[in-house]
């Protein structure tokens, strides 16, 4: 169907200004359209303290062979001046170049609260403008450390000290404030330490939650900006908060003894600034300091991130923050001496609500306990409305697994409790939701209620660091199709302003080898670029002085000591944020650290085997040999340490060599080159004899040397088939753990063993990936053999029995997800191409195999929607393709011959923009400029 646009034509006649509306077809040379943009990886960031934001567009055209050939940056301090077409900030004029990401403003010095209002043009293939995007925003930040006037602000020493019960009582903090008429604008910059929720005249303010989120607090404590015009009206307005205890003053894993990174012990602080601009022109400015007043008599009695929170309702305080409010009996706040330095804005997206889930069972297994059953492994917590009398206490204890009696199974939760309280006032509908808290559960035990509830009584509120959804995957598998569901879900939950490993026992920390694992994964499922770049920061910051990775960032003890693999996630995920998106600012600002890491690294062993200085040295952590299944051998999986070690160490000076080639610092590329080749040369003489096999002889030795391109050509293959042996005599399975399962898929793949990669894909006995979705997982479990049905008849039998890590059994893990690389790769078939990345070139691959016959996906990359729907029906391979303007591709088709494949029902030689490359291992390649093809290869 023929598209319409409406064209507004105005005349000036002589009674006045006269519009014509004109519909007609579309112009036949409009094919090119710009929108989606993007500064910082953000839509419309607010406070932002980068004084060179980076801007980033799509374009999108139904045409092929479409892109852009320069482009035009127009930055306007009001939307007037942005709709008359006038750059004020920036205007970068016509830029002759295909560059439609990393865009680095130009323009006029950017200063504390500008708003910067944008739009882009550009000029096609043929060097057509297109008409200018849709417009976007940013709002500057406080970019001094003299813009804050706001002082730090806590409660009283004796009213917290007192009483040890007030430990974790959630203070309450407020102050009235008198407005002159005609608010302009209001805009309000907070943060706390550690939780804060932000209220104005009884509104909550934004739907942040859990912020300001983790950080090295004594390094870097992020503050939040938000418009609060609406809130604010000329004459008494109350500004209040409420903070709770959160990773600031909580003590998360590691932190004992207390954190060196704690700002001032574990006292809870405030900073807020209230700025009004006024339609005359001045400005008013309201600042947390020994004008406020603060009780520790709210309702929050307790509250922390693994134990839970307890909510005495009869101590709400009606009206608390709005100006009629008497807090005549709260108390003057002390100002606490603490660095404004240090504050920076949130670059990464804030936790929100994600989506609300209700229950799909509900059962009483003893009287008056009720189990809601939430049909999905979820994070967040809950909310429950209750009829009842004044004092009833209402208990919520959260867990992954339920008995089969119908109580709740909390071993495997170790040292949290994840139980909230709840202390009714006796009115009618009452309602609870917690808020400084969060607990891993799929069932919930609910008791202390007068009246058998319902399920609509209860809501799952699953919340987590808002990032965007990028990837859409459906397969002709069920089993696959459930086991990305499965990793996506398992992501989601473990992404709270820090990558964890696990969202419900007492650790939820950032171990940075499991996200070094699964990062390409998360890539491919959502938006990640900013959420990195945020925990690159962290990662930085817990780097200790000699240069020595942490394990975990944040990691609040210090110094830190780093371990093989997680360690090096200080090189590996900043790679991937070149590899996919193209950041090359991120590489600049991050190549020092990474290479005083491999510098560290080198300097305690200097022949170039990490002998030494391994931390943790956990290995390829949860390999076969901590599997207790019936028949399978339980010892040889583990790799050797040493092996396992000088792998990544290998490949951490690879990339640091690579970042210096990108970076054009050739001295440094050669020096990381050469100290590579040493590495690679020890590796070889240490740990490879002179058939190829490895020390060690394990699956994960082979999967290691070949990934990390350890082992000249005569040996990669016999190295390949001595991974196929050590499969063998796994009883056809894996043997690896969270470090190399992943990679063994990928590297079947890569050398030709695609159906075996595709076998051990559908395995559906234990230890395995289908094993997990055949015991009805719904998010990815810890260990292999986390849940195992031989060990016994009942629950507890089936995950304990000769497990020794009872409590550190987690069904909420995305390490082992990692397969989601190999599937997004290699059944989906979208690659990004490191030599020209962020999908400015897509690599097209998708693979057919035992199992598997269709698929079809989507990742919405940088540069836009990249898609694949492919169909093996007999010895016919259809695929259907888009790659987004601006960008080319190289597809993969399985094909003898070049004359085997057409087209759009043409010859491929016959097609304009599809050039064919060469046929290899039998399959095709071809280099396509963008747009939609449909390639159709018959085998003969
Ligand atoms: C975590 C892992 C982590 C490991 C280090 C565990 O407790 O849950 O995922 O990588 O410690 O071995």
């Amino acid at each position: 169907m023929a598209k319409t646009i409406t064209t507004k034509l105005y005349l000036l006649t002589l009674t006045g200004l006269v519009c014509i509306v004109l519909d007609g077809p579309a112009r036949a040379d409009h094919h090119l359209r710009v929108d989606h943009l993007r500064c910082e990886y953000r839509i419309n960031p607010t406070g932002m303290d980068i004084r060179q934001p980076r801007l980033s567009w799509k374009m999108i055209s139904n045409q092929r062979g479409q892109s852009q050939t320069a482009y035009q940056v127009l930055v306007s301090a009001t939307r007037q001046s942005l709709d008359a077409d006038l750059g004020d900030l920036w205007d970068s004029g016509r830029v002759d170049s295909g560059q439609s990401i990393q865009i680095v403003y130009a323009g006029q010095p950017l200063k504390s609260r500008t708003q910067c209002y944008w739009k882009v043009r550009v000029w096609d293939r043929d060097g057509e403008p297109t008409d200018w995007s849709p417009s976007a925003n940013w709002t500057m930040g406080l970019l001094e450390p003299a813009d804050w006037q706001a002082l730090w602000i806590a409660m009283p020493d004796d009213e917290v000290d007192h009483a040890e019960e007030n430990d974790s009582v959630s203070p309450y903090f407020r102050r009235t404030i008198s407005v002159k008429p005609s608010v302009q604008r209001a805009t309000v910059y907070v943060t706390g330490l550690g939780l804060y929720e932000l209220w104005i005249n009884g509104e909550p303010v934004g739907d942040h939650l859990l912020a300001p989120e983790w950080t090295m607090y004594g390094r870097r404590v992020q503050y939040q900006t938000f418009d609060v015009s609406e809130l604010i009206q000329p004459g008494e307005n109350a500004i209040g908060v409420i903070l709770g205890k959160g990773w600031h003053a909580d003590d998360p894993f590691f932190a004992s003894p207390p954190p060196a990174e704690r700002a001032f012990g574990a006292q809870l602080a405030l900073l807020c600034q209230l700025e009004i601009e006024l339609t005359d022109g001045t400005t008013q400015t309201f600042v947390s300091d020994d004008s406020w007043r603060a009780t520790l008599d709210g309702p929050i009695r307790f509250a922390n991130l693994y134990d839970g929170e307890t909510y005495d309702a009869r101590r709400e305080m009606p009206g608390w923050d709005e100006a009629s409010f008497d807090d005549q009996d709260w108390q003057p706040v002390k100002v606490v001496d603490f660095s404004r330095a240090n504050l920076i804005w949130q670059r990464n997206e804030p936790i929100r609500t994600f989506r609300n889930l209700r229950p799909i069972n509900l059962t009483e297994p003893e009287t008056g306990t009720f189990l809601f059953d939430m049909g999905q492994n979820l994070v967040g917590w809950c909310r429950l409305q209750a009829r009842g009398e004044r004092g009833d206490e209402v208990v919520l204890r959260h867990a992954e697994h339920a008995r089969e009696d119908g109580t709740i199974y909390t071993k495997n939760l170790s040292d949290a409790d994840q139980t909230d309280r709840w202390i009714l006032t006796g009115r009618d509908n009452e309602e609870f939701e917690p808020r400084f808290t969060y607990h891993g559960f799929r069932y919930v035990e609910v008791t202390g209620l007068s009246e058998k509830p319902t399920l609509d009584d209860l809501v799952g509120v699953a919340l987590h660091s808002d990032v965007r959804t990028t990837g859409e995957f459906e397969c002709s598998s069920e089993l696959v199709n459930q086991l990305m569901r499965n990793i996506v879900w398992t992501q989601r939950n473990n992404l709270h302003g820090v990558p964890t490993d696990c969202p419900q026992r007492n650790e939820r920390a950032g171990w940075m080898g499991d996200m070094q694992a699964f990062c390409q994964t998360a890539i491919y499922n959502c938006d990640m670029a900013a959420f990195l770049s945020k925990w690159i920061l962290d990662i930085r910051d817990s780097q200790s002085p000699e240069g020595r990775y942490a394990e975990i960032a944040p990691m609040p003890q210090q110094p830190a000591i780093g371990a093989p693999a997680w360690s090096d996630g200080g090189t590996i995920v900043p790679w991937r944020m070149y590899e996919n998106y193209g950041d090359t600012r991120l590489l600049r600002e991050h190549f020092d650290s990474a290479r005083r890491w491999v510098d560290f690294v080198h300097q305690q062993n200097a022949d170039a085997i990490w002998r030494i200085d391994r931390g943790g040295d956990f290995g390829d952590w949860l390999n076969g040999d901590h599997i207790d299944v019936a028949g399978w051998p339980r010892t040889g999986a583990e790799v050797p340490k040493e092996l396992f070690a000088t792998a990544f160490f290998a490949r951490s000076t690879a990339i640091v060599a690579e970042m210096a080639r990108v970076l054009g610092d050739a001295p440094s590329a050669r020096k990381y080159q050469n100290l590579h080749d040493k590495i690679q040369s020890a590796f070889l003489r240490e740990f490879v004899s002179l058939d190829g096999h490895l020390a060690g002889d394990t699956q994960a030795g082979y999967v290691l040397a070949l990934r990390f391109e350890l082992l000249p050509s005569p040996l990669r293959s016999p190295a390949v088939t001595y991974l196929l042996e050590g499969i063998d005599r796994y009883r056809g399975h894996l043997s690896t753990g969270i470090q190399t399962s992943h990679r063994a898929m990928l590297e079947l793949t890569r050398h030709g063993h695609h159906r075996r990669a595709c076998q051990i894909m559908m395995l559906r006995e234990a230890p395995s990936w289908g094993y997990m979705i055949d015991s009805d997982a719904t998010t990815m479990w810890e260990r292999w053999d986390g849940f195992n049905k031989e060990r016994g008849e009942t629950l507890d039998e089936q995950l304990e029995v000769g497990s020794p890590v009872v409590g550190m059994n987690s069904f909420n893990h995305y390490a082992m997800g990692s397969v989601g690389e190999w599937v997004w790769r290699h059944i989906a078939g979208i690659s990004p191409d490191a030599d020209r990345p962020a999908y400015k070139q897509v690599v097209i691959h998708p693979r057919p195999g035992p199992g598997l016959n269709w698929a079809r996906a989507t990742y919405d990359s940088i540069h836009g929607p990249i898609t694949t729907d492919w169909r093996l029906d007999g010895n016919t391979f259809r695929l259907k393709t888009t790659i987004p303007p601006n960008t080319t591709a190289t597809v993969h088709v399985p094909a003898r011959n070049v004359s085997d494949v057409m087209e759009s029902g043409q010859p491929t030689g016959e097609v304009e923009g599809v050039e064919f490359v060469e046929i290899r291992d039998e399959v095709a390649m071809f280099l396509v400029n963008s747009g939609s093809y449909e390639f159709i290869s018959s085998r003969k």
